[in-house]
């Protein structure tokens, strides 16, 4: 069937009232994980000295910025989100000297460097929670968080019916200093990430002057950890007899997207915007909508929020262009760029998303269709960087990597996975190490191996195998990202034109640039746009028509 497209317009709404501009309104940033990335000791652990070592393959991949996860002194029970020191750098990961080190040739280089920020939680190795611990109830360092009796007759219940993100109740009881059991104490997460209680002045200082450490030390933003829990309804209300999982994401929770949030990022906006230089606020923030998302980035609020809405869209036209229209029209009113993201440290990589069936969520335990994967993935890819708005890559993916289903029990280190039925529980799958080169220990990850292991084929994935090799993944990366800093349809303003394509098929316009994404398992014939600018496949362009081959997207140049 052949479908006209009609020429995109170059009208766009970019002037629309609160429209700010800034580097972060189009840019495209690239998620390290530290343990993962590159080894520079040669102790199987990701660290500092790696990614400063890495930094010119982030500048020559064309990114504007790396988000790099906590690298904070910590117990690491949950890898690194349990922060016990916020002003120190875990010996694992090198020293201070190490960070600034990190910051400062990332600037030389024209990178900026974003850092996580895990305020919703501490380690319970954090001084103030051991010693609240150790001075037993009534405690004024109690108060920092949420301790409470328990139910029942011997406080040997819970305070309420709340569900730790990674499995079993949201509470875990004290042992009193003389040995009896005690209070409970609440935590999101794993026992050992107890929540902050944020209603505590001491708290909000904490963090304010938190934030003004790394400002001073350079930092060009935060990345704000489970930015959506901070505030619990007061008097942590029961949830009832409603179903935890089902609720979360679609639901205001009692500890999860409480209006109470949003004065604590506008007073963090104030101290952000004291200081030199466009320094950026991303909330990661789940919420049940994307209209809900929007209220985290109004405009003296934070500047951007991950769209899990989009990360969890399956590889299907219609809903892929719902979501896409419902994201720029929730960021338009609060002149906030609308943000795109297909992988992170928390989900399956979206390689192996896209190569098993859909509605099996976030966190998948089969390898699926690899080779489908891959071929749907690039084509995700491609057109999510064609879109308006600012664009996050987590490392690897670049290079096509799959997750890793069938790593050994023994070698898993994600604790929900030892926690019954939790939400996450396989996410170390995503988080293995990324091979640099075709041999060598760990794949030229570092000189130790890598804490944990890789599968055998990785070094035909590395980046020394892609790097100049025709249509590898890694080259269509570099290709794309070149591309968007080429034309400015691409990235920028608010709006998408959407074209007449055939059902499967979309077709988006932007000024100068149209993008062609087939989501089927089938060809389809299509008028040409434009000119040929770049194709997820090979594609064969001759005369007016065309056919798009299956779950393949082209960009052109109108
Ligand atoms: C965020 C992080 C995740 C972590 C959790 C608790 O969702 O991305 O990795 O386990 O917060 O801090």
């Amino acid at each position: 069937m052949t479908q006209h497209l009609a020429a995109p317009s170059t009208g766009t709404s970019d002037d629309a009232p609160g429209h700010r501009t800034g580097w972060w309104q189009d840019a495209v940033i690239y998620q390290v994980y530290p343990r993962s990335f590159a080894d520079g000791n040669g102790d199987g652990m990701g660290d500092l000295a790696g990614v400063t070592a890495r930094l010119p393959y982030l500048r020559d991949l064309g990114v504007d910025a790396v988000w790099l996860s906590p690298f904070y002194a910590s117990p690491q029970a949950d890898a690194g989100y349990d922060v016990a020191d916020y002003r120190a750098i875990d010996p694992m990961f090198g020293t201070l000297l190490d960070a600034d080190a990190l910051i400062r040739e990332a600037h030389g280089l024209g990178l900026r460097i974003i850092v996580d920020l895990v305020p919703n939680h501490s380690s319970d190795q954090h001084e103030w929670f051991k010693r609240a611990l150790a001075e037993g109830p009534g405690s004024a360092l109690r108060e920092r968080y949420h301790f409470r009796p328990g139910k029942g007759a011997d406080g040997e219940l819970p305070p309420n019916d709340w569900e730790s993100i990674f499995g079993g109740p949201a509470w875990t009881r004290t042992t009193d200093p003389d040995g009896t059991p005690g209070e409970w104490y609440l935590h999101l997460f794993a026992p050992e990430q107890p929540d902050f209680n944020w209603e505590h002045p001491a708290v909000a200082d904490e963090f304010r002057s938190i934030l003004r450490f790394w400002l001073d030390m350079g930092v060009d933003g935060f990345r704000v950890d489970v930015a959506h829990g901070l505030v619990k309804a007061e008097g942590l209300p029961d949830l009832g007899s409603h179903d935890q999982l089902k609720l979360l994401g679609n639901d205001v929770m009692p500890f999860f997207d409480q209006d109470g949030v949003h004065e604590i990022y506008r007073s963090w906006r104030t101290i952000l915007d004291e200081y030199p230089g466009d320094r950026i606020l991303v909330a990661e923030a789940w919420t049940p909508t994307v209209e809900r998302t929007a209220n985290y980035v109004r405009p003296d609020e934070m500047h951007q929020a991950f769209n899990f809405q989009y990360l969890s869209t399956a590889w299907d036209a219609a809903e892929l262009r719902a979501v896409i229209d419902s994201s720029l029209d929730a960021m338009r009113p609060v002149g906030a760029p609308t943000t795109w993201v297909l992988s992170n440290h928390d989900v399956t990589r979206h390689t192996t998303r896209f190569g098993n069936p859909p509605g099996l969520g976030t966190q998948i335990r089969t390898p699926g269709d690899r080779e489908l994967g891959l071929r749907r993935a690039r084509a995700a890819t491609l057109l999510m960087l064609a879109l308006p708005g600012s664009a996050y890559v987590y490392q690897g993916e670049e290079l096509g990597l799959p997750d890793v289903t069938d790593l050994p029990d023994e070698a898993r280190q994600d604790p929900s996975f030892f926690r019954a039925e939790g939400q996450d529980g396989f996410r170390d799958g995503c988080r293995v190490p990324i091979p640099w080169t075709r041999e060598g220990s760990s794949y030229g990850f570092g000189d130790g191996g890598s804490w944990l292991p890789q599968p055998g084929s990785w070094g035909t994935l590395s980046v020394e195998a892609q790097s100049g090799t025709e249509g590898s993944t890694l080259e269509l990366y570099r290709a794309a990202i070149a591309a968007r800093r080429e034309h400015p349809g691409l990235g920028a303003g608010t709006d998408v034109e959407w074209l007449d394509a055939p059902e499967g098929v979309l077709a988006l316009g932007r000024p100068g640039f149209a993008c062609t994404v087939n989501t089927t398992g089938a060809p389809v014939r299509i008028t040409v746009p434009g000119t040929l600018l770049l194709a997820s496949a090979p594609v064969t362009v001759e005369g007016t028509t065309f056919e798009l081959p299956a779950d393949t997207t082209v960009w052109w140049t109108v």
